[in-house]
């Protein structure tokens, strides 16, 4: 009696344990998504002043650098071991076979986007340094980011 007790409560802890890991997963993706949305968000506009479509606003510039800086030292933290198997990421396996290469990508665009915010004081500056900095995006999702 006292036994199956024992199994039932071990039983039970097991499902609890896996429940509240199968949460801490769905909100490390969303965490991720959320820092990688604001990526997005800030990059929209400075996309425009690099055709030419919105007027140049070195702040706003300034501000997008200043979170590119900011999230790349927290991304490699939010893809752990597994979290691909969220349906709602798009991150691809290849991730984890070569984690290192991709946490290396963002180390790189931190380091670009921190030289770039020191290099840009104009729009001419702006115009030369910017698109390195971007460039890290696309190299990035063409490796590991599930084209939808
Ligand atoms: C080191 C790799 C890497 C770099 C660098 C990177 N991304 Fe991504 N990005 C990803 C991955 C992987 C996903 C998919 C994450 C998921 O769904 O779990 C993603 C998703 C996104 C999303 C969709 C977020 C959502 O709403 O779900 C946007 C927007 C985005 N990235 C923009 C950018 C921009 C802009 C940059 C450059 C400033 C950038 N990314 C740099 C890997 C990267």
């Amino acid at each position: 009696m006292v036994r199956r007790l024992t199994v039932a409560l071990a039983a039970g802890m097991i499902t609890a344990f896996a429940a509240s890991l199968a949460v801490a997963q769905t909100d490390v993706v969303k965490e991720r998504q959320a820092l990688l949305k604001q990526f997005g968000d800030v990059t929209k506009p400075v996309g425009g002043m690099l055709r030419g479509s919105v007027p140049f606003d070195l702040a706003q510039v300034q501000a997008a650098l200043e979170i590119y800086v900011k999230n790349a030292k927290v991304l490699p933290g939010l893809f752990p071991a597994g979290s691909d198997s969220d349906p709602d990421s798009d991150a691809l396996p290849a991730i984890w076979s070569n984690k290192a290469d991709f946490d290396a990508r963002f180390a790189e665009l931190g380091t670009d986007a921190a030289a770039a915010r020191a290099a840009i004081t104009d729009e001419a500056s702006f115009k030369a340094n910017f698109p390195g900095v971007i460039r890290n995006c696309g190299a990035c999702h063409d490796n590991y980011r599930q084209k939808n």
